[in-house]
């Protein structure tokens, strides 16, 4: 599936995606800037995320809480840009999260490869020009 995201429309289609895709973990690959992050916020937004939704600065995973069919519920934010080796994410707690079965969503995923769940969700981020990004959702199943 492909989306095609503007600053504009970016919140209809976080909209759209919670329609289509269905998942828990979620991993964004794309080059700095290509807009994982903010599609991220726009994907938590839809889920009700009152908070801000940045890149986590002091730790490698943000943890937030919302309501899933009147339930509390946690996602994970995940952003491995800093991440040093798959040791430093296993000593994280990173493989908690991924198999917890709540949400997911891993920036930077090329860093931990043997630790991703096979039942993943890959997406595509390439931008189109300043403000335009296509995103390339690929279904493992
Ligand atoms: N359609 C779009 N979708 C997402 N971001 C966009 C779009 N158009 C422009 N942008 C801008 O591109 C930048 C994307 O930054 P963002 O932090 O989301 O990227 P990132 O992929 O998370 O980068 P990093 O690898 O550094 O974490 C922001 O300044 C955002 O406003
Ligand atoms: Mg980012």
């Amino acid at each position: 599936m492909e989306i095609t995201v503007t600053l504009e429309n970016i919140q209809q289609c976080a909209y759209y995606f919670w329609e289509r895709v269905q998942g828990r973990v979620f991993a964004f690959h794309g080059e700095m800037g290509a807009g994982k992050t903010t599609f991220i916020a726009a994907l938590c937004a839809a889920k009700g995320i009152a908070g801000h939704v940045s890149s986590p600065t002091f730790s490698l995973i943000n943890e937030y809480t919302y309501e899933e069919e009147g339930l509390p519920a946690r996602m994970f934010h995940i952003d491995l840009y800093r991440l040093k080796d798959e040791e430093e994410a296993v000593n994280a707690g990173i493989e908690d999260c991924l198999y917890s079965g709540d949400i997911c969503f891993v920036e930077w995923p090329e860093k931990i490869p043997s630790l991703l769940p096979e039942n993943r969700i890959d997406i595509y981020l390439h931008p189109v020009n300043t403000n335009t990004r296509l995103l390339k959702i690929d279904f493992r199943r």
